[in-house]
């Protein structure tokens, strides 16, 4: 902008006035009068019209110069106060994701859930990869693969599920069916757990629900003997229901899919009618277990010779009830807020 223009009147009275002007349509508004098709500039031109050559010319570029002056002041402060607009809005309309959906948290953490979790961190802590499976699953991964061929006895024993309208599938009656799904994708040597929602059509009483929840554990590493086994599981009680003391025993048990198979049982006492575990010479059955039955290895193209295992399959609900000394199951499922809150946590 040069001096000449900056000495005109108008834009000495107009360049302020633009410059404070503090929203959109004030402006239009003076960009209207200035420039628009009845505005000063026009006005001005007219009086061009009435000129002497020479001073008509000189006047004419003043004019000119005067309003291409002011367009650029009004665009500058127009741009300004967009970006102003927009940074306002942006402020305005800022989501802040790290809020939480809830103002209140007053829901708590189900019992099942801080049990299940703490099952999961214990089992990662000794490099066991966590694996889901399917809960509506086909006869082949729940029985067959095992070696429960369908004449087989246990398959009466598991009062399965069939769906209707999806020959030979089921919901799964026990995660046992990680085995198979792990072992036909993976290449030992591994360790597994799995837990997950298992379905049986048995009785609902005070310690049976026809859904409940199953952990499945499998380690398939070359020399691996039933001693391993007896370990895992009795350091993973000690941890579970808190005491170093626990002794345990084997008891010979019968499972298609593992050989041999067993039950394990934890030392307890019953005294007043109160289960303490790790004391006392009594024995509570907790889980089934044994060494991965070479069949379903060779089910799943793996050379029994080069590879053993053991697996063994526990009741979360049971491990629950005993570690809480719950003596209905039916207390997990009945949604009783008092019931929730007692031993819920908060997260
Ligand atoms: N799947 C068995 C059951 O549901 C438990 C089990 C798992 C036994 C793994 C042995 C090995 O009763």
């Amino acid at each position: 902008m040069t001096d000449v223009y900056l000495k005109h009147p108008l834009l000495s009275e107009w360049q302020p006035k633009i410059r404070d002007c503090q929203n959109l349509q004030s402006l239009e508004e003076i960009r209207i009068h200035l420039l628009g098709k009845t505005g000063l500039i026009t006005i001005e031109l007219k009086t061009l019209g009435q000129m002497a050559p020479d001073e008509r010319k000189s006047k004419g570029a003043e004019i000119n110069a005067l309003r291409d002056c002011l367009s650029e002041l009004i665009n500058i402060q127009k741009d300004e106060l967009q970006k102003k607009a927009l940074e306002l809005r942006l402020q305005e309309e800022t989501i802040d994701i790290t809020l939480s959906p809830r103002p209140e948290k007053t829901g708590r953490l189900h019992l099942l859930t801080q049990v299940m979790s703490d099952i999961q961190s214990y089992f990662s802590d000794l490099g066991f990869q966590m694996v889901e499976g399917p809960e509506i699953d086909d006869e082949y991964h729940n029985f067959d693969a095992l070696n429960i061929p369908s004449h087989h006895p246990a398959r009466q024993n598991h009062d399965t599920f069939y769906l209707k309208d999806r020959p030979s599938h089921l919901l799964r009656t026990h995660t046992s069916t990680a085995q198979i799904r792990t072992l036909t994708k993976q290449k030992p040597p591994l360790r597994i757990i799995s837990i997950g929602r298992v379905y049986r059509s048995d009785a609902l009483d005070a310690t049976h629900t026809p859904m409940f929840h199953q952990l499945e554990g499998l380690v398939l590493e070359p020399n691996i003997n039933i001693g391993h086994l007896r370990g895992c599981l009795t350091d993973f009680c000690k941890h579970f229901f808190g005491s170093s003391e626990i002794k345990s025993r084997f008891r010979p048990s019968f499972f298609p899919f593992t050989e041999p198979s067993a039950e394990l049982d934890i030392n307890c006492s019953r005294e007043n009618g109160q289960l303490k575990i790790g004391t006392g010479d009594n024995w509570l059955e907790i889980l089934g277990c044994g060494m991965v039955h070479p069949t379903v290895l060779k089910n799943c193209g793996i050379d029994p010779n080069e590879f053993q295992g053991f697996a063994f399959g526990a009741g979360v609900e049971r491990f629950t009830m005993i570690k809480y000394g719950l003596p209905d199951i039916r207390a997990l499922y009945d949604s009783d807020e008092r019931w929730l809150n007692h031993y819920g946590t908060r997260y």
